[in-house]
């Protein structure tokens, strides 16, 4: 089965080619063109140049995919696009080049929740294989009950999934999400954006225990809030935090100069955001007994969330498997798209997905079976 992937809910236009074969989801290609240069200027993603350049790039995008694949549109079984939630004039560009197409080449349309796709990014048969050379296991032997910790720019939630696309949120973020928390402290250090990314290398700075920055944070005491961790539920909050570190900047104008000053609050601020995430992903695992815990979402990227958790689960819960998705598949991409369409389509009883019901929605909810 050849399943056609397309995203363009934010400032990344992406298209892809997915390959089913033998319950092995194997990507063929992956076109993602990336806005972050041109909204960096602005500090965020603006709506109305993001819809002005998916416009610009959804066909090429489409088209390269197709080409990288060795594809024709005949080829293709199935269609998926991303239908919410986001920005709805991204959305919008997305959804009707996938209408567009799925009309004219014949084919079946699904409209797929973003965060949907970034669960599913965990199921993509990965690049290289597993260690030692070994085989992956079917669906890289992920196993239900899942709980699936989900971290993006506008997501923060504990997802417990009985079985493939079942969906019970028993946990989520009361205000920002944590990838948004990353990006406002970036902004609050003038470190640029997208934040996440900028935070997570700023934090390892101070890794290097010979280097001048590591020796001069040493001196300064940055002590951050950890909300919500001693609270006996799974919601989160990262507000607070953000604003504990622009009372921390306040309190030290001067220091905002010095480089060791930053580090030391970017890993301060890593800390307290990983280590509120891994406490309750733990805890509820603890109270749900998964067999498989995942990671999910744009901020699955970071390095610390992807090894701490893996520690965490080793230790806590050696008997629980532990997932998280190929850094390529971690950011929003397409493949994921196109993974999730492979799994509505193959468990759900209705045959036939016309394009005409297909509409993007910029509230969109996780939609069970
Ligand atoms: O999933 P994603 O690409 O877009 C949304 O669906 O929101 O997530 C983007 C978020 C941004 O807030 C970005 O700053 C954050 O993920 N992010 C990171 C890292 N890479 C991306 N946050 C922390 N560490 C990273 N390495
Ligand atoms: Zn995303």
């Amino acid at each position: 089965m050849l399943i056609l992937g397309i995203e363009t809910s934010c400032d990344e236009t992406a298209a892809s080619v997915l390959e089913v074969k033998k319950e092995k989801i194997k990507v063929l290609s992956n076109v993602v063109s990336s806005q972050i240069k041109l909204h960096a200027a602005w500090g965020g993603v603006v709506p109305n140049l993001a819809a002005r350049e998916h416009l610009k790039n959804i066909f090429p995008v489409i088209h390269s995919a197709l080409k990288e694949a060795r594809v024709k549109p005949s080829a293709i079984d199935l269609v998926g696009v991303t239908s919410g939630p986001g920005l709805i004039p991204a959305l919008l560009i997305g959804v009707n080049a996938a209408k567009t197409l799925a009309y004219v080449w014949k084919k079946p349309l699904l409209g797929i929740h973003h965060i949907e796709g970034h669960i599913y990014a965990n199921f993509i048969h990965p690049v290289k294989s597993a260690k030692g050379g070994a085989a992956m296991p079917q669906f890289n032997g992920v196993k239900f009950p899942i709980l699936c910790l989900v971290v993006s720019g506008g997501h923060t939630q504990l997802v417990l999934m009985k079985k493939h696309l079942h969906y019970q949120i028993i946990g989520e973020t009361q205000d920002d999400a944590v990838g948004e928390a990353f990006d406002k402290v970036a902004r609050i250090l003038g470190l640029g954006y997208p934040g996440g990314p900028s935070v997570a290398l700023w934090a390892t700075k101070i890794k290097n225990k010979k280097s001048h920055a590591y020796r001069q944070a040493g001196k300064i005491k940055i002590i951050l809030p950890r909300p919500m961790l001693n609270k006996d539920n799974f919601n989160f909050s990262f507000s607070g935090l953000k604003t504990a570190v622009l009372y921390e900047t306040k309190k030290h104008p001067a220091l905002m100069k010095e480089p060791a000053y930053i580090a030391a609050i970017c890993r301060e601020f890593q800390n307290a955001a990983t280590e509120v995430l891994i406490a309750k992903t733990i805890r509820a695992a603890q109270k749900y007994h998964p067999c498989s815990i995942l990671l999910a979402g744009g901020v699955s990227a970071n390095l610390e969330l992807r090894k701490k958790l893996g520690s965490a689960v080793r230790k806590e819960l050696p008997k629980m498997t532990y997932h998280i998705p190929e850094i390529t598949y971690a950011l929003d991409n397409s493949a994921m798209i196109a993974a999730a369409t492979y799994f509505r389509q193959k468990l759900s009883r209705k045959k036939n997905y016309p394009w005409q019901t297909i509409e993007a929605a910029a509230n969109l909810k996780l939609f069970s079976l």
